[in-house]
């Protein structure tokens, strides 16, 4: 007989308790546990009785039937590691409007494989509409507009597709529980049967899910513990490029990342993101400067703009728009010990064009470079890029995967990139002109010295 029990769990690490409570004992997060209302249908004892599951010798288990389906976006395969692996959970998550249904329904009706696309938000001619925007030419692609778990489950039966794709996860509900639709326990409830089905049937799922304001998955944080995948859609809704970051990938590696542009014949792949991000001017202004990242096997140049300026208010501001502001505060203390920059009393702000994020420390001389530039007015020639971390005591450190990073610079004709001196090189006739530097000090007087 089913039993009906009433616990309260945290959203956030899913510790339990019998009652409620402000703040999570474990993790310590306040306002994260919500009730819950568990049916148990057996007892413990008849389950461990019928449970069938093979053990099996990690030499006699077979990998052949987990072939990877390829899907016709080379980024998306890419990002997966391969392609989709048979039986998994992949979750994308972000905020509202910036694509994450367009992306799916793009794979759903170009892939050769049968498709069942539920959608919990979108009418059946919308999504048609949608697809007519996208492509004319659809494969086998079927629609359902249902929002019950078990009915899904039941036209899951019925049609037997090859991928599933739900979208989205916070509007499916199951009538096992009766919390109200978009609750976390609802959301822990479909997640755990359709990774069920998923791993029975070997078929993918790929469930799209919304995120809160502060940029967190909606629902509970176990979901991401739960999922194979986490991929994350991300962008500025005043840029047409979006990024599709793998944050978790039980498959693949975590440090690829996939970028769009947002067309309105649908999302394509952008082929050379360098030039996105940079733009292709042949005059230098002052506060500009190149430099170079690494995602994954890639490696891409972006524009870095600083403007300094005489700080009106007592506190001086420092607004950095798409590169760590930490980073960018411990940057100006050593500009103002090693240099002696009286950057104390400035206003310094930071952009990084094309409003991409970036998290790699290799960008540390290219950011100093422009703010010295805009501080002194004396602009660096468009030709000239710079690649290496700055240390506390202003040397330049090494980067990773420098060979890659000149390589893109000399491909897009760049004439000079400064780098640090220990970098190891595997270059030898390269066009571009390689300046090795040791301190802070001395390039700044080779990329200003002209000028002086
Ligand atoms: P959508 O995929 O609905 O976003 P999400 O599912 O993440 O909420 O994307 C909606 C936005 O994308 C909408 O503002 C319109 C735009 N869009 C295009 O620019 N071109 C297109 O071909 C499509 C289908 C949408
Ligand atoms: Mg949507």
């Amino acid at each position: 007989m089913a039993t009906i029990k009433k616990i309260f769990s945290c959203n956030n690490c899913g510790a339990r308790y019998p009652k409620w409570m402000g703040q999570c004992v474990h993790c310590g997060e306040w306002n994260t546990i919500e009730e819950e209302i568990v049916k148990s249908k057996k007892n413990p004892e008849q389950k461990i009785l019928e449970n069938n599951s093979k053990v099996q010798e990690i030499k006699d288990i077979s990998t052949q039937k987990n072939e990877r389906i390829k899907i016709y976006d080379n980024e998306l395969n890419r990002v997966l590691g391969g392609g989709l692996v048979p039986g998994s959970l992949i979750l994308i998550s972000g905020e509202p409007g910036i694509g994450k249904s367009t992306l799916v329904l793009q794979i759903s009706i170009s892939i050769n494989k049968k498709v069942l696309y539920v959608s919990g938000e979108e009418s059946q001619q919308q999504i048609k509409i949608r697809a007519d925007r996208i492509s004319n030419d659809q494969t086998e692609c079927y629609i359902l507009t249902e929002t019950n778990l078990e009915l899904i489950l039941k036209s899951i039966e019925n049609i037997l597709p090859e991928i599933i794709v739900i979208d989205s996860i916070q509007t499916i509900q199951t009538d096992n529980i009766d919390n109200s639709q978009g609750s976390t326990p609802q959301i822990k409830e479909c997640t755990s049967t359709l990774i069920k089905v998923a791993k029975q049937t070997g078929i993918p799922i790929i469930i799209i899910g919304h995120i809160t304001k502060d940029g967190n998955i909606a629902g509970p944080k176990v979901l991401e513990h739960m999922v194979d995948v986490v991929l994350n859609f991300e962008g500025d809704k005043n840029h047409q490029y979006r990024i599709l970051r793998s944050k978790k990938n039980r498959f693949g590696s975590t440090s690829e990342i996939g970028i769009y542009e947002m067309f309105d014949k649908g999302l394509q792949i952008v082929k050379n993101p360098s030039e996105l991000f940079t733009s292709n001017r042949d005059e230098a202004l002052s506060g500009n400067s190149i430099g170079i990242t690494i995602d994954g096997n890639r490696s891409i140049m972006v524009e870095i703009q600083a403007l300094v300026s005489s700080a009106v208010y007592g506190t001086p501001q420092r607004i950095s728009n798409g590169f760590n502001s930490k980073r960018l505060n411990m940057l100006l203390a050593i500009l103002e010990k090693k240099l002696g920059f009286k950057i104390g009393v400035k206003d310094v702000f930071i952009n990084i064009t094309g409003g991409i994020k970036i998290e790699d420390p290799a960008l540390d001389l290219a950011v100093v470079s422009s703010i010295l530039s805009s501080n002194t007015n004396l602009s660096i020639d468009s030709k000239v890029c710079f690649c290496a971390e700055i240390g506390l005591s202003g040397e330049l450190r090494n980067v990773s995967n420098i060979n890659l990073r000149i390589s893109e610079a000399e491909r897009l004709g760049y004439e000079k990139i400064i780098i640090s001196k220990g970098s190891k090189l595997n270059y030898n006739n390269s066009k571009i002109q390689i300046l090795k530097f040791s301190k802070l000090n001395d390039v700044v007087k080779e990329v200003f010295r002209e000028q002086d």
